[in-house]
C-alpha cells in the first residue's frame, strides 16, 4: 500500500474546465500548474485528472485515440511532465485516468483490427465470426468494417471493447482470458501504465474497472485475476503508485482485484445516494437536507458491512461528486454542504473533492457537450473570480468550452476567500483538521456510537475522536458519554455535558 495515501486528499480536475492560460476557451496543463498553490492551500495533496489524451472527444476524452500522447488542446507531453514535477515540488501526487476497457474507434489498433486480413491486432478487440450474427448480452456494431464480423462495444458507439477474453466461452470466436492475444491486450495496458509512471505520474484512476473480462461470473473472478496480475507488476516495479477503481463494489475491487482504493459511487437508492442525492423519487429525503427527513441508518446498512469487510485491504472512498454526477449544490445549499463535507472529510478512506464543489458551484442545465448529456451541467468552467468568464479564461465568451454560470450571484473563489464563513473557508478548515489529526485520516478506526432510524444526531468515533452531527433545523440530543474530551472543532454550536451531547440546528462537533 503506498504510504502517501494514508493522509491523501484528492482533488478531481476536469481539465477542459479548470483554468485556461492561452485564451482559447479550454483549460490547459499550464493552467493546472498555475493553480497548484491554490490546490495545496485548499488542503488537497493529490490530483486525479480526467483523460487528457489524444481523442476525437466523443466521450470527453474517454475515447482514447493515443494512450501515450496528450491532446494538443491541453498542451504537450512535456507540459504534462512539467506538471508532475511542479506538483511533486509542492507535495502533490498526480493520478491520470486509465481507460483500459475500450479505445476510440479511431485508435490505430482498431483500424488494424477491423481489416479483413489477419494481423497483430486482429484479436485486440472482440469480434464475432459472422457479419450478421448478434452478440448475446452485449451491445455491438455491424456493417461498418472490412472484416466479416460484428464488434462488441464497451460504452458508446465510438468505444469498441478491448479484448481481455471471456471467462465462460460460449461461442468459438470467444477467447479465454489466458489466450496469448488476450494477454497481449493486458500487457499493452501495462506498457501504457509504465510509460506514464516512468514520466512521473503517481498512478491511475481506472475507468469502468469491472468491465474487462466478458461473460465473467458473479464475483468477477476473471476481471479480478487480471487486476491482481497488474497489481503484482506495480508492487514489484512501482510500489508507491496508487490505483483507484471506478467500481463501487469494494469487496471485489479491494479484496479480490487488489485496487488500493475504490469509489463509493452514486447509484439511485444506494447508501451513498441517501446522503446527498436522494431526490430521484420526487421527494428529497437526503440526510443532509435541513428538513431532517433523512435517515442515516439507510447509509450505514450498506456502508458498514462493506467497510468492515474491506478495511484491511484498501480504502473505500467518499466523494463530493464527480464528472458523471449532478453537483451536490443541485439540491443542497451552502450550509447543508458544509455539514455534508464535514462528514465526507472525517470518514475513513481517502476523500475526493470535485473541482468547484469547494465553492458550491451549481449544476447548469445545458445542451450536451462531447457526449456529456445530463453530465454536462457538472462540467462547466471553474469560477475563480467575478472577472470576465469568471476568471477562467481571457478568451471570448462564445469560445468557451462550456458557458460559465451566468447568474449574478455565481459563487467564486476570490469572493469566498474574503468571507470567513464561506463554504471555501469551511472546506479549508475541515481539511486542515484532517491533516492535523491522524485519527481523522484514512486508517483510523470507525465506530458508530449513536445512529437511530429517523432520529438525530448521528454520533461516530474515529480513533479516539468523537464526532456528532446534526444536519437538521431542530436542536437534537443523544445520551452519549464524551468522557474528558473537549471541543476540538465545530460548525454551528453544540456541547457534551453529563452524558448528553446537545447539538443546535445544523451543527457538527468534533470532541477530542
Ligand atoms: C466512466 C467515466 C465516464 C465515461 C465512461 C466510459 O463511467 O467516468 O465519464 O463516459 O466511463 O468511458
Amino acid at each position: 500500500m503506498p504510504k502517501w495515501l494514508k493522509n491523501a486528499v484528492f482533488y478531481e480536475i476536469y481539465p477542459q474546465s479548470f483554468y485556461d492560460t492561452n485564451g482559447d476557451g479550454i483549460g490547459d496543463f499550464t493552467g493546472i500548474i498555475e493553480k497548484l498553490d491554490y490546490i495545496r492551500d485548499l488542503g488537497c495533496n493529490a490530483l486525479w485528472i480526467n483523460p487528457c489524451f489524444d481523442s476525437p472527444f466523443k466521450d470527453a476524452g474517454y475515447d482514447v485515440r493515443d494512450y501515450k500522447k496528450v491532446a494538443p488542446r491541453y498542451g504537450t507531453n512535456s507540459d504534462l511532465y512539467r506538471l508532475f514535477e511542479e506538483a511533486h515540488k509542492k507535495g502533490i501526487h498526480v493520478l491520470l485516468d486509465l481507460v483500459p476497457g475500450h479505445t476510440s474507434e479511431e485508435h490505430p489498433w482498431f483500424k488494424e483490427s477491423q481489416k479483413a486480413e489477419c494481423n497483430e491486432y486482429t484479436n485486440r478487440y472482440v469480434w464475432t465470426d459472422h457479419p450478421f450474427a448478434p452478440i448475446k448480452g452485449y451491445p455491438y456494431i455491424g456493417g461498418e468494417c472490412e472484416r466479416a464480423g460484428v464488434y462488441l462495444l464497451n460504452f458508446f458507439k465510438c468505444q469498441p471493447a478491448l479484448n481481455y477474453g471471456f471467462l465462460n466461452c460460449e461461442e468459438k470466436w470467444q477467447l479465454p482470458p489466458d489466450h496469448p492475444d488476450c494477454i497481449a491486450t493486458r500487457e499493452a495496458m501495462k506498457d501504457v501504465m509504465r510509460f506514464w509512471l516512468d514520466h512521473g505520474c503517481d498512478g491511475f484512476r481506472v475507468d469502468m474497472a469491472a468491465s474487462l473480462v466478458k461473460n465473467d461470473d458473479e464475483v468477477k473472478s476473471g476481471t479480478c485475476a487480471l487486476w491482481r496480475n497488474i497489481r503484482e507488476m506495480l508492487d514489484e516495479e512501482y510500489p508507491e503508485a496508487a490505483m483507484v477503481s471506478e467500481w463501487g463494489d469494494p469487496v471485489k475491487a479491494l479484496n479480490s482485484a487488489g485496487f488500493h482504493m475504490d469509489f463509493y459511487l452514486n447509484r439511485p437508492g444506494n447508501g451513498y445516494n441517501t446522503l446527498m442525492r436522494d431526490y430521484e423519487t420526487g421527494e428529497d429525503n437526503s440526510f443532509f437536507k435541513k428538513d431532517g427527513r433523512g435517515d442515516i441508518t439507510r447509509f450505514l446498512e450498506e456502508y458498514l458491512p462493506d467497510y468492515t469487510a474491506t478495511k484491511e485491504h484498501g480504502y473505500y472512498c467518499m466523494l463530493t461528486c464527480n464528472h458523471d454526477t449532478l453537483r451536490p449544490k443541485y439540491n443542497l445549499d451552502d450550509e447543508e454542504l458544509k455539514l455534508a463535507y464535514a462528514f465526507l472529510f472525517t470518514m475513513p478512506g481517502v476523500p475526493y473533492l470535485y473541482y468547484g464543489d469547494e465553492i458550491g458551484m451549481r449544476y447548469q442545465k445545458l445542451p450536451t457537450k462531447e457526449g456529456g448529456y445530463h453530465r454536462t451541467g457538472s462540467r462547466t468552467p471553474m469560477q475563480w473570480s467575478a472577472e470576465i468568464n469568471a476568471g477562467f479564461s481571457t478568451g471570448s465568451a462564445d469560445a468557451l468550452y462550456l458557458p460559465v454560470d451566468p447568474t449574478a450571484d455565481a459563487p467564486n473563489v476570490a469572493a469566498q476567500e474574503m468571507d470567513e464563513n464561506s463554504l471555501l473557508n469551511t472546506v479549508k478548515a475541515l481539511l486542515k483538521l484532517r491533516r492535523e489529526e491522524e485519527d481523522l485520516q484514512a486508517d483510523a478506526g470507525f465506530e458508530v456510537i449513536y445512529a437511530e432510524s429517523k432520529r438525530l444526531p448521528f454520533v461516530y468515533r474515529r480513533g479516539d475522536i468523537l464526532i456528532a452531527l446534526n444536519p437538521s433545523a431542530e436542536t437534537t440530543t443523544a445520551a452519549v458519554e464524551a468522557g474528558s474530551r473537549s471541543v476540538r472543532f465545530s460548525i454551528g454550536k453544540g456541547k457534551a455535558e453529563n452524558g448528553t451531547i446537545t447539538l443546535e440546528p445544523q451543527s457538527f462537533l468534533v470532541l477530542k
